[in-house]
């Protein structure tokens, strides 16, 4: 399904020394599966998902999904893969101020689909995240947890392979963040989707069907002792 292959970017920056941000990666993640990658603050985790993404350039190596090389996509085809064949759950919310939940959920699939239909489509998603009685509320009116629950709900709107989520639980409590990681591997189990999920949450590791991380732009093998205990949630 993804495939990354000795993926590299590193940033220039004017005068300084090369940020090597990743440098090599690489690794497969098949349909279904879920790959939990931690690393500290630095480690690049979030460049490797913008390359995933088609938002950012490798300085080398290649990003393939299924088979196909990410980057030698039209900008029109990049559009395409962002809207449809992939879902990405944003480390900053990118959530429109002053419009509804449901409406928030809907951007992506409005490119192709009536409003209407759109809104039946994904009011069940809504529903089954816990947000029924919140599709009418305006974002800024919504707590931490219901506005990530919207980006969820919108990243999966499209009904992708792929879903790239870059600290889901980040901005919530313990019992809030393992409904939410519960929620999404549940959702994801069920439509065979792909996930790589990027956290600093120990809990995300439990729910993992492969654990993963990060240093200095580097994949390495994720070692609990390092002070990332996962708590088997399974
Ligand atoms: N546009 C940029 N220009 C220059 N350096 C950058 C740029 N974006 C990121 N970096 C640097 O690359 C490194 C990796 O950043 P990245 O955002 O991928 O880290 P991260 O693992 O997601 O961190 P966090 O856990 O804090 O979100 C950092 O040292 C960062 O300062
Ligand atoms: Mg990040």
């Amino acid at each position: 399904m993804l495939e990354l292959r000795d993926l590299v970017k590193h940033y220039h920056t004017a005068g300084e020394e090369t940020v090597r941000a990743v440098d090599g990666v690489t690794l497969s993640v098949s349909t279904g599966e879920m790959v939990a990658l931690y690393g500290p603050s630095g480690s690049g985790k979030t460049t490797l998902l913008l390359m995933v993404a088609a938002l950012l350039a490798p300085t080398s190596g290649k990003v393939l999904v299924n088979g196909r090389d990410i980057s030698s996509l039209s900008e029109r085809e990049a559009s395409h893969f962002r809207l449809q064949e992939m879902g990405f759950v944003r480390q900053n919310f990118d959530l429109l101020p002053g419009v509804t939940a449901i409406d928030n959920t809907v951007l992506k699939l409005l490119k192709n689909t009536p409003w209407k239909e759109a809104h039946k489509r994904v009011q069940p998603l809504l529903e089954r995240l816990g947000l029924g009685a919140r599709l009418t509320h305006r974002s800024e009116t919504l707590s931490m947890g219901e506005r990530q629950r919207v980006m969820i709900a919108r990243a999966l709107s499209t009904e992708p392979k792929l879903l790239l989520a870059d600290e889901p639980t980040g901005s919530l409590d313990t019992q809030r963040g393992r409904e939410v990681l519960e929620l999404l591997t549940e959702l994801c189990r069920e439509r065979g989707v792909a996930i790589v999920l990027v956290s600093h949450d120990p809990q995300a590791a439990g729910f993992a069907d492969r654990v993963l991380a990060l240093r200095d732009g580097k994949l390495v093998d994720y070692d609990p002792d390092k002070g990332l205990a996962p708590i088997g949630a399974r």
